[in-house]
């Protein structure tokens, strides 16, 4: 399992800061949330930013692209330091191409799926991916309630890759708590994006130790095996 703290729950002011203290948690990766403020209401943060991060830690740096046109970012954010690159699948004609043009960069290649979107629309797609990111908020902000409407994706996006020998992973992201951790980890999650669920403690070492404790307890290929 992985853990990825989402940088946008913690204040623009202390970045530096607070990316050194997620790299201190013990958690894999970090996620970095970049809005345009047309793909998503929102506007957060560009290359230069992640540039800036990137000596600070050897964390696995999982940019999840919130844009309508990702085909001017992709090499930015490639030279930014970004291990993954993550686009959404709302964006139609565009995916194939970007998923190829991701990996002509050298990148790994995530592709989301908002709340709406049925998540037969990424089918087409998953023999090319590293990721399926099924969105369990609605993209934009930080800090909202869990969708469990949700969750079915999470268990399709499961038995197809059992069924067709895939190995992509599967991440959530949205109001990801101990709880909903939990949940998502029964449903076949394995790749737990944490905004305020983990920056809000003041501890985070602590938190990512317990959300991975949950996760664990209710992973289901380890359920066979207890008594
Ligand atoms: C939502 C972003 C998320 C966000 C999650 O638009 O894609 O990554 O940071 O934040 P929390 O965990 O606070 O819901
Ligand atoms: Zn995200």
């Amino acid at each position: 399992m992985i853990i990825a703290p989402s940088l946008l729950a913690a204040s623009p002011a202390h970045f530096g800061k607070e990316t050194a203290r997620a790299a201190k948690s013990g958690a894999e990766w970090l996620h970095l949330d970049i809005m345009d403020g047309h793909f998503v209401p929102n506007i957060s943060f560009g290359p230069a930013i992640v540039k800036s991060l990137r000596p600070l830690t050897k964390m696995f740096f999982d940019v999840h692209l919130m844009c309508s046109r990702p085909e001017i970012l992709l090499e930015p954010f490639v030279q930014a330091g970004a291990d993954q690159l993550i686009i959404h699948v709302e964006l139609g004609d565009q995916v194939e191409p970007l998923i190829w043009k991701i990996k002509q960069l050298g990148k790994k290649v995530g592709l989301a799926v908002n709340p709406p979107t049925a998540i037969t629309a990424a089918q087409p797609y998953l023999d090319k991916i590293d990721m399926l990111l099924v969105m369990t908020v609605n993209p934009g902000f930080g800090g909202q309630s869990f969708i469990h409407e949700c969750l079915p994706k999470v268990q399709q996006a499961e038995a197809w890759r059992r069924e067709r020998n895939l190995d992509y992973r599967i991440e959530v992201d949205g109001g990801i708590n101990f709880e909903t951790a939990a949940e998502c980890a029964r449903a076949g999650a394995d790749t737990f994006v944490s905004g305020t669920g983990l920056f809000a403690h003041r501890n985070m070492k602590a938190a990512v130790k317990k959300m991975r404790q949950i996760i664990h307890e209710n992973d289901p290929a380890l359920a066979d095996l207890k008594v």
